[in-house]
């Protein structure tokens, strides 16, 4: 048996407006929440327990996944009631995990899609034998990270969160979200408070000693923590450069869910992704998008990578490029909004809806 443990409390602020309604791992990226592109990608490996350490809306993981046994797994929920950080939540699940205590538990941070080796990542473990190993990237600007040095036998020598500048960029490898664990060493994190694993735990772990070991696999990674990382994301999956077994044999240029209604001269392209219910309509240009459940693009408007919430409305002849329409938001006709703007949820923002639905 191999346990997983996915953290998934975290509010997603910064993703907001998408996640006033919907906890950030829940948003569906191609129309299946990451946890579930997650949970599929673990299973593939080997993990046929997973524990979900929740905080944020717990019940839409509850309704969602149930028991699990749809996805092949045994899935356990455990809820904080005031969140505890990245390793109070690992400590809070500690309970309910069945491994001994020299076993392997994988953590994963639940907003992250990645196509990296997970059970080579716990054989590396195994081998080096360590107490913690962790699944490292390289990227271009680490700032929003957490930097990982290691030395040649890659043992980890830092772990330092977040620098606050360049100058403490030591390193272009970055903790990439996903650690295994010695199970004797997640019951020895402090309970009953907030403990972050990446400021505390890991530091503590370093300072005393313990076989901490980092190896970077350069397989797709991405943080789904803005909008437009969100809308990467989705399109990235959607044309096969992000694995996932949920999408296996549907990848393309777009997918269109059953029940989508597109026009036959809409173009769609770039990894879009159209939800159920979903209306494109005469001429209107798709690009890189994702479209949720019931939204509707009226005819000749243009939407570059962007997302358009649930029921929102984008009227005809409209343009958005890098834009976040938040759920039942109402863009106007000939509307033109660029990268970066967000339409908070039933905002109406210029003519109404009436002009295109006459168009459609
Ligand atoms: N249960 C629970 N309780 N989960 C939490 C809590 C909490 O109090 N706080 C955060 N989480 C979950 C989030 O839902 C998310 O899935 C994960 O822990 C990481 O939290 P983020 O808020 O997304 O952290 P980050 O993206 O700023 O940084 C983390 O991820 C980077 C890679 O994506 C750090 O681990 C960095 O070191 C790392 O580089
Ligand atoms: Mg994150």
């Amino acid at each position: 048996m191999l346990e997983a443990v996915l953290l998934v409390g975290g509010q997603g602020t910064r993703l907001r407006p998408l996640t006033v309604t919907t906890p950030k791992p829940m948003l569906p990226v191609a129309g299946v929440p990451c946890t579930e592109h997650q949970i599929a990608r673990a299973r593939a490996a080997g993990v046929t327990r997973v524990v979900l350490g929740t905080s944020y809306k717990p019940e839409v993981f509850v309704e969602h996944f149930g028991d699990g046994s749809r996805y092949g797994v045994e899935l356990v929920y455990v809820t904080e009631e005031v969140p505890l950080g990245t390793g109070g939540a690992i400590r809070h699940v500690a309970p309910h995990l069945q491994s001994g205590p020299d076993d392997p538990v994988l953590v994963f941070n639940g907003d992250v899609l990645s196509g990296h080796d997970i059970a080579g990542q716990v054989e590396r473990w195994r081998t080096s034998g360590s107490d913690v190993s962790l699944y490292l990237t390289k990227v271009e600007d680490p700032r929003a990270y957490g930097l990982v040095p290691t030395d040649a036998e890659a043992r980890v020598q830092a772990f330092l969160e977040k620098p606050a500048t360049l100058a403490d960029c030591v390193t272009d490898q970055i903790n990439a979200g996903c650690y295994v664990f010695r199970r004797s060493v997640i019951d020895a994190i402090p309970s009953g408070r907030p403990v972050s694993v990446e400021r505390e735990t890991f530091p503590a772990l370093l300072a005393a000693g313990a076989t901490v070991t980092g190896f970077v696999d350069d397989g797709y990674w991405l943080d789904l923590g803005t909008p437009l990382a969100f809308v990467q994301g989705s399109r990235d999956l959607v044309l096969g450069l992000a694995p996932s077994p949920v999408l296996a044999g549907r990848t393309g240029d777009a997918l269109v869910i059953p029940g989508a209604e597109v026009a036959w001269d809409a173009t769609l392209s770039g990894g879009t992704f159209v939800g159920a219910g979903a209306t494109v309509g005469s001429r209107a240009v798709v690009t890189g998008s994702t479209l949720f459940e019931g939204a509707v693009v009226a005819a000749g408007a243009v939407v570059r990578d962007s997302a358009v919430g649930h029921g929102a409305i984008i009227g005809s002849g409209a343009v958005l490029e890098g834009v976040v329409v938040g759920d039942r938001a109402v863009v106007g006709p000939g509307n033109e909004l660029v990268r970066g703007a967000r339409v908070w949820p039933g905002v109406a923002l210029g003519d109404t809806a009436v002009r295109f639905s006459s168009d459609r």
